[in-house]
């Protein structure tokens, strides 16, 4: 199957940097209409208006998707402005870099809320319209919910573990959802990000004080990521492990685990050996 999204409305969670904001400004040269959402008014304001500028129709909703009372506003805000719903992306995100061990319960929920409990309830509250959508369609049109997790959903990463158990439940909702919404016709997609260069990263961790190598400089731009959203939005792709790395972890971990529990295991000894020459203990690329 093949989704043509022009004219159809497309909800962006986490619109305002990195991937979420890359992924709007391609669907924005789809011909999607947009309903943009995150906390930060100005970014969103500063992305509609250029997005807008090119002939576009965006609409930016800015809230805290933790809140019940901010997500219930967002969607209600969208539906009126557009008249209805047709695609979910849930692209926002947290991330917390740093051992299981000095970590505290506060980083674990915060993580949680943002990266499981939000996204979650931002489906339940989309789940109507999008039902909609597919009962007002006529075209063959199915509406999408697109989860975007990470590796980290599939494979538990070192210096990661609040983030893997965020995404490794993302993950179980998305495929339990997958079988549930087939009766509301709404198609589940998931998306498999590995380590991604997106805007400003390490300023938004929660934490940034992992013991492990992460090749930031190295990693994938958040354009490139975006685009793989937006193709597995366009080909209906179940599941798709995004990049080069992503793609390697999920066809290792299904052939050869134990290859990639060594891989994994070298990236501590690594920065176990870099730690000890230079003194450092942040990440570094
Ligand atoms: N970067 C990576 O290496 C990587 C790898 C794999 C998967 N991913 C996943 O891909 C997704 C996007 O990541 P990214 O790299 O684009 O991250 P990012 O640049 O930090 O963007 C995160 C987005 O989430 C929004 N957000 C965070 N907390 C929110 C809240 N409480 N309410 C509403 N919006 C909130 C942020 O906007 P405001 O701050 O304005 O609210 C921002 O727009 C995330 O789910 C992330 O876990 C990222």
């Amino acid at each position: 199957m093949r989704r043509d999204v022009r004219g159809r409305v497309v909800m962006v969670t986490g619109a305002s940097r990195g991937i979420g904001r890359r992924a709007a400004e391609r669907l924005a040269k789809l011909g999607a209409r947009l309903a943009l959402t995150a906390r930060s008014a100005d970014d969103l304001a500063k992305l509609a208006g250029d997005l807008r500028a090119g002939g576009s129709d965006v609409a930016i909703f800015p809230g805290d998707l933790t809140k019940p009372g901010d997500r219930d506003q967002i969607v209600t805000a969208a539906i009126d402005r557009f008249g209805g719903l047709d695609v979910l992306i849930n692209c926002a995100g947290v991330c917390s870099f740093g051992e299981f061990s000095t970590s505290t319960e506060d980083i674990v929920r915060q993580v949680m809320e943002v990266n499981f409990f939000a996204q979650a309830e931002m489906i339940r509250v989309c789940q109507p319209h999008l039902t909609r959508s597919f009962e007002r369609a006529r075209d063959g049109w199915r509406p999408a919910v697109v989860n975007v997790a990470s590796i980290c959903g599939r494979w538990g990463i070192p210096s990661m573990s609040e983030h893997c158990a965020s995404k490794h439940a993302f993950v179980g909702l998305t495929e339990a959802l997958r079988g549930e919404f087939e009766r509301f016709g709404i198609d589940v997609l998931l998306v498999l990000p590995g380590l991604v260069r997106s805007d400003d990263l390490n300023r938004h961790l929660l934490r940034n004080e992992g013991k492990i190598h992460l090749d930031f400089a190295g990693a994938q731009p958040s354009a490139e990521v975006a685009d793989g959203v937006v193709r597995s939005l366009l080909n209906n792709r179940t599941e798709a492990a995004v990049g080069f790395v992503s793609w390697c972890v999920w066809l290792f971990r299904r052939l050869f685990p134990r290859a990639v529990r060594f891989f994994m295991q070298r990236k501590v000894w690594r920065f176990a050996r870099r730690e000890r020459a230079s003194g450092q203990s942040t990440v570094t690329s």
